[in-house]
């Protein structure tokens, strides 16, 4: 049985235009492999810059590699045509780092949240709005949210909403990018602990990437460690955190203050809207 996504000796090289048009090469991955299966959470660690970015729009297909494969269910994705895409990414979609560029700041939370299922279509007007709710009320937010505007919420507020807009498409696999990094730690544990419920609610596929270890043992079973577009070391994230066998991944642990185990979020705590 093959895995549910596949990252099979994947590079990504860029290339851009320097000073006087010569072109530069950069090699952000350097075939990286990797086996995600159904229901599992895997952190990816590693340094700015790691190539962890990279990996993930690869993933979602927001670019293609220069070689390798990225196989979903066993078919490969990485160079399929948007037409033969499209029924496919209503499986895979991601949440960005940054809640402040990632929420566009002339369209109301309803329409922000609704997007992705009609773009997808097929659904009625009521029981998008309807899911729309239901989604706004599991990341804690009032139905009455869906009127008002981006800039009249919290960073953290913004990034819940922004994981409700991803999960509008009923995916199976939800592609993480950094999306505690921008926020203050008690915020941070927030919005893990709520990952952490919709996870186990909605039975969801997580791939989580951040540079501390900490948060990424915290929401991940299995932590993959990269370095310079490249795997270095994966394992149990606890075996990661407490016996690293690579001199890099304790420069990584000994680089992050521990935030601890993140507190659970009293009922009360979910911000009137
Ligand atoms: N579109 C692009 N064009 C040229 N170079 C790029 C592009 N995207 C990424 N890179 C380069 O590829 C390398 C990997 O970048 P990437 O954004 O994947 O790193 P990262 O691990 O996500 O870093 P961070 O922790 O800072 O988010 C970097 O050297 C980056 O400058
Ligand atoms: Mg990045």
């Amino acid at each position: 049985m093959s895995a549910l996504l596949e990252i099979d000796n994947v590079t990504k090289t860029f290339r851009t235009k320097g000073f006087f048009g010569k072109t530069k090469e950069v090699h952000a991955l350097n075939g990286v492999s990797l086996s995600i299966e159904k229901g599992e959470s895997i952190g990816i660690v590693g340094e700015s810059g790691c190539g962890k970015s990279t990996l993930a729009n690869l993933i979602v297909r927001l670019d293609e590699p220069t070689s390798g494969r990225i196989l979903l269910d066993g078919t490969d994705i990485s160079h399929m045509k948007e037409d033969e895409l499209r029924p496919l990414r209503r499986r895979i979609q991601i949440v960005f780092q940054d809640p402040y560029s990632s929420l566009s700041p002339r369209m109301t939370i309803g329409q922000i949240v609704t997007e992705p299922m009609r773009v997808l279509g097929g659904h009625s007007e009521a029981e998008t709005e309807e899911r729309a709710k239901e989604l706004l009320h599991m990341v804690g937010l009032q139905p009455s949210a869906m009127r008002r505007y981006p800039h009249e919420f919290s960073g953290g507020q913004r990034q819940r909403i922004s994981i409700a807009r991803a999960l509008m498409t009923e995916p199976e696999i939800l592609i993480l990018d950094e999306p505690t990094s921008a926020l203050d730690v008690s915020v941070q544990a927030q919005v893990l602990n709520i990952l952490t419920d919709l996870r186990a609610k909605l039975h969801l596929t997580y791939l989580f990437i951040s540079h501390n270890l900490a948060v990424v043992k915290y929401i991940s079973d299995k932590t993959v460690v990269m370095r310079k577009g490249a795997v270095v070391e994966t394992g149990p994230s606890e075996e990661i955190l407490t016996h690293p066998s690579e001199a890099y991944t304790r420069e990584l642990i000994e680089a992050v203050p521990m935030i601890g185990k993140p507190f659970r979020m009293p009922d009360d705590i979910a911000e009137s809207v």
